[in-house]
């Protein structure tokens, strides 16, 4: 008997650690300022684009709330990867789908780099 919830020919794809789905993309859609920027339709493209391009059982777009960093969003988050992007538009979604979800490559131009580890926010959340 084993802990995993996984189907055997699909365990071996992933790390240890690694979460269920191959990239999973968290948009923040519910803090101060994300939803004043046009989180929810970045969030609906990422979730059909993410479902649509790389299949429901690898990409995955889900709505996030505050992510502590008010002010640079609307703010995506990519997990296993540990790679954020900050002030993402609709328009950007496919070439963050095609380049890091697909490609493996994080897209640079949009890349958050936060002044330190923890909150960023420019407003208070
Ligand atoms: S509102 Fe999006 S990071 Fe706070």
């Amino acid at each position: 008997m084993t802990s995993s919830y996984l189907p055997e020919d699909q365990r071996r794809l992933l790390p240890p650690g690694a979460g269920p789905f191959e990239r999973h993309v968290f948009v923040c859609v519910f803090g101060k300022t994300c939803p004043n920027e046009g989180a929810e339709a970045v969030h609906a493209a990422m979730k059909d684009m993410a479902k649509g391009r790389l299949g429901k059982h690898r990409g995955r777009g889900h709505k996030s709330g505050c992510l502590g960093q008010c002010g640079h969003g609307p703010m995506v988050a990519v997990y296993p990867d540990g790679v954020w992007y900050a002030h993402v538009r609709v328009e950007d979604v496919p070439e963050i789908v095609e380049s890091h979800l697909e490609g493996g490559r994080p897209l640079e131009r949009l890349l958050f780099r936060g002044h330190r580890i923890g909150n960023n926010a420019l407003v208070k959340e």
